[in-house]
C-alpha cells in the first residue's frame, strides 16, 4: 500500500508527496537553512499573537512557552548546520505560510478563529514532514528530525484547542472552517513549487533557488 493510502491524519488530507522528500534529500542544505527560519518564524508567531490577544491569559501563556521552545528548536538547528559546516545564507520565504495567510479573516472574532487554525496546521504540516523525512534522510538529520517530530505535534493541538474556543465564544463553526483550510492546505502541499522549502509543494523547475 502506498503512504497516501494508509495516510490518516485529523487535519492533513495528503501526505507529503515522494518528489519533495526526494528533493530534501539532495538538498541538505537549504532544508535546514529554511527549517531554521521556519523555527524563528515559529517564535515570531507566537509572540505576535501573545500581542495581538495580550488580554487573554490561557492564549499568552500557551503561546509563552510555545515561543521559548520554538527557539529551542532554532538552536538546535543552528547547531546542526554550524557542525555540518553549512554556510548560512539569506533565504526568501516560500509561498505556503503566506498563502496560508490571505486566507485568515480580517476582522475579528473569526480573525482569531482561523489565525489559529492556521497555525494548527502550518504545525502539523512540520509534523508530518518531520515524520515522512526520518527513515529518508542519514544520520545527523534523523536524529533532530525524529527528535522535534513530537514537539510539533503537540504544538498543532495547542493551536487545534485555542481555534476550538476561539469558535464557541466567537459561535462560529470550526470545522468548515477547517475544511477551507485543509483544501488549501492540501492544493499547496500537492502542486508544483518553483522554490524548495521546507513547506513547499513537489518542486517544479528551479527547485534549488
Ligand atoms: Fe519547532
Ligand atoms: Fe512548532
Amino acid at each position: 500500500m502506498s503512504r497516501a493510502e494508509v495516510f490518516a491524519h485529523p487535519l492533513l488530507r495528503i501526505p507529503t508527496p515522494a518528489d519533495w522528500i526526494a528533493a530534501a534529500v539532495a538538498l541538505p542544505d537549504v532544508l535546514l537553512i529554511d527549517h531554521a527560519n521556519c523555527e524563528k518564524k515559529a517564535a515570531s508567531t507566537a509572540l505576535a499573537l501573545m500581542f495581538a490577544y495580550a488580554e487573554d491569559l490561557e492564549l499568552t501563556g500557551k503561546m509563552s512557552r510555545l515561543a521559548r521552545e520554538e527557539l529551542r528548536h532554532y538552536e538546535q538547528v543552528a547547531k546542526l548546520i554550524r557542525s555540518l559546516g553549512v554556510t548560512p545564507r539569506r533565504l526568501a520565504p516560500g509561498r505556503y505560510a503566506e498563502r496560508m495567510r490571505r486566507l485568515v479573516a480580517k476582522t475579528e472574532p473569526r480573525r482569531e478563529v482561523d489565525l489559529m487554525i492556521c497555525g494548527a496546521f502550518i504545525e502539523a504540516r512540520s509534523c508530518e514532514r518531520f515524520a515522512a523525512l526520518a527513515p529518508a534522510i542519514g544520520a545527523p538529520l534523523r536524529d533532530l528530525f525524529q527528535g522535534l517530530h513530537h514537539a510539533e505535534a503537540r504544538h498543532y493541538k495547542v493551536y487545534l484547542d485555542l481555534a476550538g474556543r476561539a469558535a464557541k465564544r466567537a459561535r462560529v463553526a470550526l470545522q468548515p472552517r477547517v475544511e477551507e483550510f485543509a483544501a488549501l492546505e492540501a492544493e499547496l502541499i500537492t502542486s508544483s513549487d518553483p522554490v524548495f522549502r521546507f513547506h513547499s509543494g513537489p518542486p517544479g523547475q528551479c527547485s534549488g533557488c
